[in-house]
This record gives structure tokens, sequence and C-alpha cells, in this order.
């Protein structure tokens, strides 16, 4: 990796795609090439991101034969089944055909949305996702995940998607807030803890000044997609082996609805959930004090668990669908046996589980 910009090839079950990262990659020729084999080209973006970026964002209009644009309320209560109706009506009165193309411009909810209704229109029309908060850069923007929402939970209709190209331009970050830049700290953090020791290290190294550094933050995002995409080429449907993804996120998305996702950001809650987890492995001797000690710094340094939280451990237990009579005692959770070694499927005792909560709940 280096220079101006970085290419990421990923390989699925359905073809190779290339993730390009870099600072001004947008209007950079990729995208537009690969954009020119199509009849139609809409462009979703977030109306935010559009409001901070219209410039560029017209000038890729303008680049595209074919190219049209159409703007998306990215709030998560829209991320649902009803608003992916009219979307997919938007495009057949573009004249979406088989052979046009989407191209989602926005975090992880616009990523999921768009790829959700390409995957669906007409059997499925190619996608290129554009991330432009962090945690789509290192995370929801790979793998070909999409789903949107139902009333009776998040993420409950999707389809696997993968994209045609993802185009990762650093300079949207500039504009991107405070808190949204931790929110994807916590998942690339993540991908340090189940596997990638780079990724560790440039957290080890840095704080949160520097971590945003232009040079330091593309070699985060490059490590998190090298990372992320090598263990879904391994396992692109979640058979297995991608299920270390979830670290932290079952007792992250229980805080979450618990908390009916007010006053917490998904980052912070896998954060306090992957600290739970590392909390149990010391108990278990799987990291050592020093081990736990040195990632217990980073998370305070990079304030990835922020929120103080008034909870209590029956009420997370009870979200996180934890039966008492049924699961005799255990519970089944993706584990790090030291720092980089992911282990799933892994039986663990409710005591334990719980003492950890409270451990966390009550941290200073
Ligand atoms: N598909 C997957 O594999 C996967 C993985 C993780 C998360 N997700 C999904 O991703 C979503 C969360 O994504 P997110 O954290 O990116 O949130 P988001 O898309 O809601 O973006 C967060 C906020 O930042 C704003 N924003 C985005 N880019 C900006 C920019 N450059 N400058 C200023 N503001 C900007 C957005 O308008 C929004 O208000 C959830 O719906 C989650 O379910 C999907």
């Amino acid at each position: 990796m280096g220079g101006i910009k970085d290419i990421v090839t990923a390989r699925t079950g359905s073809g190779n795609y290339n993730i390009i990262i870099g600072k001004g990659v947008l209007l950079s020729g990729d995208l537009q090439d690969m954009l020119k084999n199509h009849d139609r080209v809409l462009i979703i973006a977030s109306d935010t991101v559009y409001g901070f970026h219209r410039v560029n964002i017209d000038a890729l209009v303008g680049l595209v034969p074919g190219g049209d644009l159409v703007l998306l309320d990215d709030s998560e209560e829209k991320k649902n089944y009803g608003h992916a109706e009219k979307y997919l009506n938007v495009m057949l009165d573009r004249n979406l055909s088989r052979k046009s193309a989407l191209v989602a411009i926005g975090g992880g909810v616009t990523g999921d949305f768009g790829g959700f209704i390409a995957g669906l229109y007409m059997r499925g029309i190619n996608v290129f996702h554009v991330p432009t908060t962090l945690l789509a850069m290192v995370d929801s923007s790979l793998g070909g995940k999409t789903a949107v929402n139902l009333s009776a939970g998040k993420n409950i209709a999707g389809v696997f998607h993968q994209p045609s190209m993802v185009v990762t331009d650093t300079e949207f970050l500039k504009t991107l807030p405070a808190h949204e830049f931790i929110n994807g700290l916590a998942e690339s953090f993540k991908h340090g803890l189940i596997g990638d020791s780079e990724t560790r290290d440039i957290f080890f190294d840095n704080d949160l000044e520097s971590i945003g550094n232009d040079e330091t933050v593309k070699r985060l995002i490059y490590r998190s997609v090298v990372f992320k995409t090598s263990v879904v080429e391994r396992d692109e449907k979640e058979g297995g082996l991608r299920a270390i993804l979830n670290f932290g996120h079952t007792i992250g998305h229980a805080i979450e609805s618990l908390m009916e996702y007010r006053g917490i950001s998904h980052g912070s809650a896998v954060a306090f959930g992957m600290m739970v987890k590392l909390r149990i492995s010391r108990e278990l001797g799987w990291i050592n004090t020093d081990e736990y000690q040195k990632i217990e710094d980073v998370f305070s340094r990079y304030d990835l668990c922020a929120a103080r939280l008034s909870l209590n451990v029956d009420d997370i237990l009870r979200h996180m669908k934890y039966d008492k009579k049924s699961s005799f005692g255990r519970i089944n959770f993706v584990m790090v046996k030291g720092p980089g070694t992911p282990v799933y499927n892994q039986d663990i005792e409710v005591s334990l589980l719980e003492k950890a909560i409270e451990e966390s709940l009550r941290r200073p």
C-alpha cells in the first residue's frame, strides 16, 4: 500500500470487485470507467452528505453518461421496507433496466438501503458503494450484506448482493462529526482484536487526534478492508467463520434495543460488548493482565465506549434473548482466546457473563 490510492481486490462467488481507497478518488476516473458500461446510472446520495459535498457529487453525475441523482433521507427510521418500495418505483420511473447501475453515496444506512434495492430491482442490478462514514469505509460497504428494518426488528429483510466496486474517498471524512468518527473506530478496533495485528498497532501507536491524519486513517481503512474481505472470501454467506465479525455485537445489539436506539451509538454499544467479552477472556486466562490493560487503554484513549449506562444485567440478558430455563446456564458466543485469536460457537457460563457485565457497568 501507499501512494495516492490503494486498490484491494475482493474475490466473491459472484465475481471479483475492487475497493479503491484514497483522497479524491471519487472523481479519479475508476468509478466513471466502470459506470460507462451501463445504460443508465442512478446515484442515490444521503441528503446530509449531499449538503456537504454537493460540488463533487454533482460533478460525478455530470461525468457519467445517463447519470441521474436522487436524494435519500438517511435516518435509520427510513431504512425500512416501505421506503424501499418507494425507491424501487423511482428506479422504474427513471427507466432503469437490467443493464443499469445504482451508486449509493452515504454512510451505512444509505449503503444498506441502496444495496438492498439494487439487489431486488429486476432480480439484481450492479451496485457501487461510495461510503462516507468511517464505519461504512471499514465495515458496512464491504461483504455484500444489505438490509432494511421491519417494525419487528432491525435488518430483518435483506439480501446478499456484492458490490461491483467500492470507492472510498477519505475526503468525505473531513465533514464527519467526531462521534461518528469514533463509531467507526470501534468497528475498526474490532478487526484488530479478532485478527489484524497491524490494526492493533495503529491504535496502540496513536491517539484520537493523530489517528485522523490523512495517511494514518487511510492505512487504518486499508487494513480493515484487507482483513474484512479476507474473512468474507472464506465464508461469504456466514456459514461459520464470518461470525467472528459479530464480536461484541450480541451484547451491543441487546443494549441498543434496550435503550431503543437512543442515547448510545452502535459503535459504543459494540465497544461495551467487546469489553465484556475481554473481561471474560481475562477471567478464563485466555488474555493476560498486561494484554488486557493495553487493550483497555485503547478503549479509554479513543473514547470507544463513552456512554455510562444505567442498565441492569437481567434486562441486558433478556434483550440478548437469553432464556435461563432453556439454555442450561451457558451461552454461545464469539470470543477471543488471545489478542487476534477469535473463536466462534464458544459456550460460556452465564455466571461469568453476568459478572463481566456488572463490572463493565460499574467501571469508573
Ligand atoms: N451491511 C453491513 O455489513 C453493515 C455493517 C455494519 C453496520 N451496518 C448498518 O450501517 C448503519 C450505520 O451506518 P453509519 O454508522 O455509517 O451511519 P449513518 O449512515 O446513519 O451515518 C451517520 C450519520 O452521519 C451522516 N454522514 C454520513 N457521512 C457523512 C459525512 N461525510 N459528513 C457528514 N455527515 C455524514 C449521516 O447523514 C448520518 O446522520 C446501520 O443501519 C447498520 O445496520 C451494516
